[in-house]
């Protein structure tokens, strides 16, 4: 009997500190108006002195746990996506393992920007399916705070800090709750239209061609969607909900707009928290899941796409 995941527990964090667009303006040329018509950002939150990628996954696993009403000890996997880790090793995975107490298991970390919360997903869903395990935290944490350039105003205005996550564990054969599939893609060609220059002048810097990202993110975004949708021999009338990546409320528009989904049947979080890379997907989902927005045996459409340049999607049945 094959065996098939599903997502039993939802987690967020967000760091107390809002800075607003007027905050923004203040330190580099830009104006509430540019950010609010390019973006559809209006604020981000960041992280104070005590925050890391560790603490606030913490956060966020936990959360995911309580929603779940199962303990720690339980999970065999923890996987954390981030392009922000406190150290280069040990991984924030581990960290966030110990935190938790537990003894048994693994955990490690997934490099793939902002599309890393749906390649997380995907290999916690192998793992589950090859039942190398069978409850997995899957995490997405990042403080971009520490790898902006803040006197660089076509970069430091679009993102945020913050944590997501979700429980995922053994669909039984009989559950409708189910990840149906998970689509992967990458093309190392365009690595240099968005990356982190390690030298940058106050340390590591993001840089990045914003035109030639919003290019890639209108098509690939496009086709992984029909990947995703035409492996179930779905269109986007079978869609009931789509959670993007947060990076710009114009991409999203974009790709809701080829599946002909009305505006209410999309989650946007990216005016409040500007792109949290790989914790952006799991924070909306977290905040959609609790607000009653989105319920079980729905159809939940997931996709990003990020540095490397990555992509992705993800079909589930929640
Ligand atoms: N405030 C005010 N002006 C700004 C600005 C800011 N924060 N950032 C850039 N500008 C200026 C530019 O310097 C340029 O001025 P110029 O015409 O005098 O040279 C002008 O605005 C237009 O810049 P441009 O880069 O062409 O703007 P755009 O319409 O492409 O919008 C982005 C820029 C970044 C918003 C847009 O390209 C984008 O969203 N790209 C995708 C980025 C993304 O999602 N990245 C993460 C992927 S995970």
């Amino acid at each position: 009997m094959p065996v098939r995941s599903k997502l039993i527990g939802f987690g967020g964090y967000l760091p107390d500190k809002i800075v607003t667009n007027a905050d923004l303006s203040t330190r580099v040329d830009t104006s509430d108006e540019w950010i609010r018509t390019r973006t559809g950002i209006a604020q981000r939150h960041i992280a104070g002195p005590d925050d890391s990628a560790a603490s606030m996954g913490e956060a966020a696993a936990r959360a995911a746990l309580e929603y779940a009403g199962v303990d720690a000890e339980t999970v065999d996997a923890i996987i954390v996506a981030t392009a922000t880790p406190d150290q280069p090793f040990p991984a924030v995975a581990t960290r966030i393992q110990g935190a938790l107490g537990l003894k048994q298991g693994f955990a490690f970390d997934i490099s793939a920007a902002c599309s890393g919360f749906i390649y997380a997903l995907a290999v916690a869903d192998s793992l589950i399916q090859t039942k190398q395990a069978r409850r997995v935290l899957v995490i997405g944490s990042e403080v971009y705070s520490r790898i902006l350039d803040w006197s660089d105003r076509t970069t430091c205005v679009l993102f945020g800090d913050g944590a997501g996550a979700v429980l995922l564990d053994i669909a039984e054969p009989e559950s409708e709750s189910v990840i149906l599939s998970t689509h992967l893609h990458s093309d190392g060609a365009h690595a240099d239209i968005l990356y982190v220059e390690r030298e940058g002048k106050d340390g590591p810097s993001l840089r990045m061609n914003g035109r030639e990202v919003f290019r890639h993110a209108v098509t690939k975004l496009a086709e992984v969607v029909d990947e995703a949708l035409h492996a179930h021999g779905m269109t986007g009338k079978d869609v009931q909900w789509l959670v993007p990546h947060q990076a710009n409320l114009r991409i999203i528009d974009g790709v809701a707009k080829k599946l002909a989904l009305p505006q209410e049947r999309v989650i946007v979080t990216v005016d409040r928290h500007a792109n949290t890379s790989a914790a952006s997907i799991p924070l909306a989902l977290n905040e959609a899941v609790r607000d009653g927005r989105v319920k079980k045996g729905e159809i939940v459409l997931l996709e990003a796409l990020g540095g490397g340049l990555t992509w992705g999607a993800a079909l589930l049945r929640l």
